[in-house]
């Protein structure tokens, strides 16, 4: 199921504005990242699984009113990211750029002390909802020829750390996954996997608790992954890279 919240159609437009579609635009880096491209003029469509937060930044976007698009969707869900793709298909055509940032991590414990249904929901959001995405939304673009998608990694993709194994092994799964569907894509396109830093945020909170509040916040992080985002070519196929 996809609900979709307002905002009509608005043809892309030159000079370098760009489309780009964000999972998990409720909060945190998604929603900061929306805020600044949509403030350079590019096209933002988000989703998340909060219909109340989805509506505030909205609101916040209400000058542009209907330029943005946002969906109430669970990533995890592929149907619903189905839907989604025809949805976008019909409003604005294939993304430019895709940023799949929707996470979650798990409460802090050793891995045997991780509950099932919380390890599976880790494993469920930050990978498979990325292969969701991938499945349906990679074909559009390689019918168009061209897209550039962003897989958002961690620190933890790249090393270890006790008390978050399941979120660590999903986010080495998004090295893996991203490094080997780029050798599967056509040029004009590319994959990368992204460590986006260590930012004040809900999920930086659940891991770091109080001593979150000494790391960067998302809207000063914003500014540097949007330039970092934007400017991705198809010679970055298959990077690992960090903002
Ligand atoms: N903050 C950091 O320091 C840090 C470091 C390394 C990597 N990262 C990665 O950066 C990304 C964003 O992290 P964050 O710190 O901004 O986390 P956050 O503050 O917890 O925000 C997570 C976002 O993902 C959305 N989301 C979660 N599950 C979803 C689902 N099943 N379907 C759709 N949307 C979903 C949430 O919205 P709803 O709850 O409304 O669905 C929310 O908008 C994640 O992939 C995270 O692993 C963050």
């Amino acid at each position: 199921m996809v609900g979709m919240m307002g905002g009509g159609v608005v043809m892309k437009g030159g000079g370098g504005q760009k489309t780009v579609l964000i999972t998990g635009v409720s909060r945190g880096l998604g929603k900061a990242l929306a805020l600044e491209l949509a403030k350079r003029g590019h096209f933002v469509i988000g989703c998340s699984r909060s219909q109340d937060k989805l509506k505030s930044l909205q609101t916040q976007l209400s000058s542009d009113d209907d330029k943005h698009l946002f969906f109430n969707l669970d990533v995890c869900s592929n149907s619903s990211v189905q839907d989604l793709a025809r949805l976008v298909m019909e409003k604005k055509g294939v993304p430019d750029i895709i940023v799949n940032n929707a996470g979650t991590i798990n409460k802090n414990n050793r891995l045997w002390e991780v509950p099932e249904e919380e390890f599976n929901a880790v494993i469920d959001t930050n990978l498979k909802g990325i292969a969701n995405m991938l499945r349906h939304f990679i074909p559009l673009m390689i019918e168009k020829k061209q897209g550039i998608i962003v897989n958002m990694s961690s620190g933890w993709g790249r090393s270890a750390a006790a008390q978050v194994a399941p979120y660590c092994a999903s986010k080495w799964a998004v090295e893996g996954l991203t490094k080997s569907v780029a050798k599967e894509l056509p040029s004009g396109m590319a994959a990368v996997a992204l460590n986006p830093g260590v930012i004040n945020t809900d999920m930086l909170a659940s891991c770091f608790g109080s001593s979150s509040s000494l790391y960067q916040a998302p809207d000063a992080w914003a500014p540097k992954a949007a330039d970092m985002i934007l400017n991705l070519t198809m010679a970055d196929n298959g990077s690992s890279l960090s903002v």
